[in-house]
């Protein structure tokens, strides 16, 4: 049976509160949430610190949940419009920043700290912890991880099953493990109004 389309708007926007709303209790324990900022599936959350997450943010826990976790004084920040796809693990010792309109792959891995030292793992001494910075614009794709102490910069992408072990410039293109330029991309003010280079 055809829905007509103000039936399926209204569909919609039903499903939209519920998402607004499920994400609003799956993610009470973080400080500050953004409005919109919308959820299906599941979410962890331990926060012994500061977690903020912004304006319109989409989490997809369907299929794996996805991990926020602050350590004690640790700071996660997530900016507005980012989109968290199932299976995600995001951990601050110290400091993580996640800017505006990013994408996070599936089973992707952002921690700042090793969690053990080399020669004494069984320890439960934490080493110290390095912020990670992801600027505005980044695409993770699946199965990152990124590493302490790394900025990736704005409208970077990073392809599939790359391990960030240092800086990535802004508008590049990076792959492998460890994660290497492959290409620059393109600045916006280089793209016309259907996204190729000009
Ligand atoms: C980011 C991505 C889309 C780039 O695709 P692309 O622009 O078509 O890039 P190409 O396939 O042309 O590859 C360009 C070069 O990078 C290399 N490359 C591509 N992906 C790579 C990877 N994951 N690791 C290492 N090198 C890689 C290619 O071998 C190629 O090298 P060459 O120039 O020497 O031949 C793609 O690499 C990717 O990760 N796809 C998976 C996206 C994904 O995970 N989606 C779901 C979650 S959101």
């Amino acid at each position: 049976m055809k829905l007509n389309k103000s039936v399926k708007a209204v569909i919609d926007k039903i499903w939209k509160i519920k998402e607004v709303s499920w994400a609003k209790y799956s993610l009470r324990k973080c400080n500050s949430v953004g409005p919109l900022t919308r959820m299906v599936g599941k979410i962890s959350v331990n926060n012994l610190g500061i977690i903020r997450l912004g304006e319109k943010v989409k989490i997809w826990g369907t299929l794996i949940p996805i991990e926020l976790v602050a350590l004690p004084n640790a700071e996660l920040i997530i900016g507005d419009n980012v989109s968290i796809n199932f299976g995600v693990s995001i951990c601050a010792q110290k400091s993580v920043t996640i800017g505006n309109n990013c994408g996070i792959g599936n089973y992707s891995l952002i921690m700042d700290t090793d969690f053990h030292e080399i020669g004494n793992h069984m320890s439960t001494k934490r080493p110290s912890a390095e912020p990670i910075i992801i600027c505005d614009d980044v695409w993770l794709a699946a199965r990152v991880i990124v590493m302490k102490g790394v900025t990736i910069g704005k409208g970077a992408v990073v392809s599939a099953g790359s391990v960030v072990a240092t800086n990535v410039p802004p508008y590049t293109l990076v792959g492998g493990v460890p994660a290497r330029i492959i290409k620059k991309l393109p600045h916006p003010d280089e793209l016309n109004q259907e996204g190729e280079a000009v």
